[in-house]
């Protein structure tokens, strides 16, 4: 098996990536911030064609004030320092989420990071941002509904490609590899529908002690899986060896 064509990262475990070392959980998110930034760079040069960063979840707005305006301060400064080497990078941004909940001056850079990388044509980077995979079905559904209501579409045209087609990610293959850190075993509200037939990896490290090794590592327990989507094993050796004719 190749390189995934998506790979979608679950970062978590800065705040106790912090606090054992006696730090603020701050500390921790600075940290993590520079991690991504490398882990950016190495998908880059590997040739994914998609990554998506789970940056902060609809629920993480639940967070004390203070945590969450420092997080989404740093978001802004990151994006400003950044954007010239996404450009560089050939590297194209987009977020997934509902930025209307964003402080006004975080929302104004993370549209001019779009904007000023929206003629890139390599990487596919997406910070899924104020996120929520049930908020984004349920806003599907909603547009759905809304196409039925006005006559555009007949309820039975509702199946899995429709609704795929009607979800703000639609621009993304379904995340082939999903990596959490910090040893979490759970989505945490993440790519629900499209995470139906990823593969999971879960490295114990806190992100901030993610590194591009850590990430080759997880690209090495990837190929040596079987995707088998529902087929038997027998099934996909033959198709692949007669795909090798
Ligand atoms: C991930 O680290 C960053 C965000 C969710 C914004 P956490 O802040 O969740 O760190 P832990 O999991 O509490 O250690
Ligand atoms: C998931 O991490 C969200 C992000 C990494 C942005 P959380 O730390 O919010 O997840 P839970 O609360 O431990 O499930
Ligand atoms: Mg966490």
């Amino acid at each position: 098996m190749g390189n995934p064509k998506h790979i979608a990262i679950i970062m978590d475990g800065n705040g106790r990536w912090a606090q054992a070392r006696g730090h603020h959980r701050i500390f921790g998110h600075v940290r993590g911030a520079t991690v991504a930034r490398g882990i950016i760079e190495h998908c880059a040069q590997l040739g994914i064609e998609n990554l998506t960063l789970f940056t902060f979840s609809t629920e993480n707005w639940r967070r004390p004030d203070e945590e969450v305006s420092v997080l989404m301060s740093l978001l802004a400064r990151r994006l400003k320092r950044e954007t010239a080497t996404l450009i560089k990078n050939n590297i194209r941004f987009h977020t997934i989420g509902d930025l209307s909940r964003l402080p006004k001056p975080v929302l104004e850079r993370v549209g001019k990071t779009i904007q000023e990388t929206s003629h890139c044509t390599g990487m596919n980077l997406t910070f899924a941002l104020s996120y929520g995979g049930r908020q984004e079905i349920a806003q599907a559904a909603q547009l759905l509904a809304q196409k039925v209501a006005q006559g555009e579409i007949d309820p039975h045209d509702i199946d899995e490609s429709l609704f795929s087609k009607s979800l703000e990610s639609s621009y993304l293959p379904d995340p082939d590899l999903i990596i959490r850190t910090s040893g979490e075993n759970r989505l945490s509200n993440f790519f629900l529908w499209q995470a139906a037939y990823s593969e999971f990896y879960v490295a114990d490290c806190c992100w901030p002690d993610f590194s591009s090794d850590q990430l080759d590592q997880a690209l090495v327990a990837y190929r040596r899986r079987q995707r088998r989507f529902g087929k038997t094993s027998a099934q996909i050796l033959t198709s692949q060896s007669s795909d090798l004719l």
